[in-house]
């Protein structure tokens, strides 16, 4: 990780550091459409290839070194090739990777599943291949135990990219932004309130028709604008009123906020999770997880006896699939341990307050801050008042104030110093070290050095 020439400005550097990646980006251009493989990985002029990763290290075809905050999504915990994990699937892939059959290694997993999370403790799980997948089953498992169609969800909370769960993610989000190729009629039974509002939620929820009420317990986006422990205890207690089903989706949380998820931070316990990312050990696999009677709709005999319309229907080539099961158990078993987390959310606390303090030495307005205490998020124009969300306006308020200056100009100053940010978010794993923090932190002084330079940050300065 060579210093950056002072001369350069910060896209042409990107540029000139990065011409076998812009090489490769030319040739994708041409295979995919948006020229990358998801959404999110989208980045101007071209995003950086990567050619190997290992602990909280990256490096890319034109021979950067990187520390890494994407951390596979944030399935990466244990950060890149983790020798148990990796050992694990090395030898699971020597003795076949696809049976066509049950396997024991599906059992010890969901064994795993079940002593950590506490709403799985003497339920049942269900594979699935995506968090994508698991949501969607969970919103299907609601629907058939309850008999209702509506569900309730929260305006900018992610869940997948399905039909039912896309709208309400983006603005304007009553009316479906972002949902092109969605067909009306999935937004009809779909009810989008603001987080943090018990009004709004009593409103949604009066009428006694609500099938479940599905939410990311950190807060939108991984934590992005947190969740009230208040609202949440309120929001299960309405569940329970209105005998609606209770859906966290832990698909980030999960075995992150603490080795049973959000729902063991907040000590809270939701009718039924789901899980993704972590649960796989970096490897594709999700799950829904929960109480007997609800996830019993997924079964042969005691399906019929609830609903005449029988069973939940689940196929899926890859559910339970043997690399992935060995990946998440091996995952889990270390998760079982009981250090990880502990280590990851003191990280965290000192990665916000370490970057907090470089925002407060160059006085400029912005923030670092988490949901998940082991994700931390990062956003110019805006003080704690602004993440105190609880309706569509300020909503509306929050991501009109979070500037992304100079197209996207903070994440390419950081490329050029070794750091790679998952776009302005940065999640951690036990392979970050201190050492790492306050490098990245020493980069971040240094790129928002010359982002004022640059003229890039004159609306955030402070008198
Ligand atoms: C909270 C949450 N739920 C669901 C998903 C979807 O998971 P997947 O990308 O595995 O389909 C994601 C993905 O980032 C997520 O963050």
């Amino acid at each position: 990780m060579e210093g950056c020439s002072k001369t350069l400005r910060i896209e042409e550097e990107y540029v000139q550091r990065h011409k076998t990646s812009k090489a490769l980006y030319e040739k994708a251009r041409n295979l995919f459409p948006r020229g990358v493989t998801h959404d999110s990985r989208y980045m101007r002029p071209f995003p950086i290839y990567i050619t190997r990763a290992k602990g909280c290290r990256k490096w890319d075809v034109d021979g950067n070194e990187y520390i890494d905050y994407w951390m596979g999504h944030g399935a990466l915990i244990l950060g890149h090739l983790h020798p148990i994990v990796t050992e694990a699937v090395l030898d699971q892939a020597k003795k076949g990777t696809h049976y066509g059959a049950s396997h024991e290694l599906e059992i010890q997993w969901a064994e795993k599943i079940t002593k950590l999370v506490p709403s799985a403790r003497g339920g049942f799980v269900e594979f699935t291949s995506s968090g994508t997948e698991a949501t969607s089953m969970a919103l299907r498992l609601a629907r058939a135990y309850t008999g209702s169609k509506k569900i309730v969800r929260f305006a900018g909370h992610f869940h997948g990219w399905h039909d039912y769960l896309l709208p309400g993610y983006q603005a304007p989000y009553k009316a479906g932004g972002g949902c092109a190729g969605i067909p009306e009629e999935a937004l009809q039974n779909i009810v989008v309130i603001p987080p943090n509002n018990v009004e709004a939620l009593e409103d949604a929820m009066k009428g006694g028709d609500v099938a479940g009420v599905i939410l990311e317990p950190s807060g939108a986006s991984m934590g992005h604008v947190p969740m009230e422990g208040d609202f949440l205890r309120k929001l299960r207690s309405l569940t329970e009123k209105y005998q609606s089903v209770l859906i966290f989706d832990e698909v980030v949380t999960g075995f992150r906020d603490a080795p049973g998820g959000a729902q063991e931070a907040y000590g809270i316990i939701p009718d039924l999770t789901t899980l993704g990312k972590i649960v796989g050990g970096g490897y594709p696999g999700a799950a829904v997880t929960g109480k007997r009677d609800i996830m019993g709709m997924l079964d042969y005999e005691l399906a019929p006896k609830r609903s005449r319309l029988g069973k939940v229907p689940h196929p899926g080539t890859f559910n339970a699939n043997p690399q992935s099961a060995a990946a998440g158990n091996a995952c889990l078993g270390i998760i079982a341990e009981g250090k990880v987390n502990p280590y990851v959310n003191a990280l965290g606390e000192k990665m916000k307050k370490r970057l907090n303090e470089v925002f407060d030495e160059l006085r400029i307005k912005g923030m670092a801050w988490g949901g998940s205490p082991s994700i931390v998020n990062i956003g110019f124009g805006i003080s704690p008042e602004d993440i105190k969300v609880s309706s569509f306006d300020d909503l509306a308020r929050l991501s009109k104030l979070l500037g992304n200056p100079g197209d996207g100009a903070l994440n390419k100053a950081m490329i050029n110093r070794g750091v790679h940010f998952m776009g302005q978010r940065a999640i951690l794993s036990v392979a970050h070290t201190e050492t790492d923090i306050e490098f990245t932190v020493n980069a971040f002084r240094d790129s928002l050095k010359q982002m004022l330079d640059e003229g890039l940050l004159n609306q955030y300065r402070l008198k």
